[in-house]
């Protein structure tokens, strides 16, 4: 049987707290033709297009963005959660299934006018891509796709993007 990307990730029952169903992308990442398949698959739409950098939200957004970066031969910059980076910030906040949280990038990691992709292992609410979308665009720069390993529908993300004018590309539900 030929594997699909969906194959390689594991669900792993109320992680992490009851009734949720945890997409577990690491088996995906630790397996060489699921990781492949994944990135080769997460850039197809956006190869030979004009992008300038692809940004990745902490953590998983890392692996694969900088994989899709290197790919495309751009820039990477990381989204990261408050308080990791060491030059001046800005900050979005979002909110969380219980709480509220804030992400930043350095405020000299996007310039008016440039081409970004942002990555992501999944999209659910969509509320960790909308703040990162919305600090690439407070920077200047251009959102030009939004794309993600794991779209789950029902929970608004992609709805939310869609929303806000954002090309949405995933790879399975
Ligand atoms: C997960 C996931 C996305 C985000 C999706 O990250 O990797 O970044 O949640 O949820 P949303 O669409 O509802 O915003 P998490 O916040 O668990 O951070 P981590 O990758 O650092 O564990
Ligand atoms: N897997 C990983 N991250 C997540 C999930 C999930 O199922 N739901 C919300 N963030």
């Amino acid at each position: 049987m030929i594997k699909a990307v969906k194959d390689y990730i594991r669900t792993i029952k109320d992680f992490p707290h009851e009734g949720v169903l945890f997409r577990d992308v690491t088996t995906l990442f630790a397996d060489p033709r699921g990781f492949r398949m994944a990135v080769d698959q997460l850039l197809s739409p956006y190869a030979g297009l004009d992008i300038d950098k692809v940004a990745g939200l902490e953590a998983r957004g890392f692996i694969l963005g900088g994989a899709v970066a290197h790919q495309l031969s751009t820039g990477f910059v990381p989204v990261r959660k408050k308080g990791k980076l060491p030059g001046r910030t800005i900050s979005q906040a979002y909110t969380l299934e219980y709480a509220e949280a804030e992400i930043e990038v350095h405020d000299d990691a996007f310039h008016p006018g440039e081409k970004v992709l942002l990555v992501d292992d999944l999209l659910a609410t969509g509320g960790t891509a909308e703040a990162g979308i919305k600090l690439i665009e407070r920077l200047g720069a251009q959102v030009v796709g939004c794309a993600f390993v794991v779209d789950l529908p029902d929970l608004g993300g992609r709805a939310k993007l869609e929303a806000m004018g954002m090309q949405v590309h995933a790879l399975c539900a």
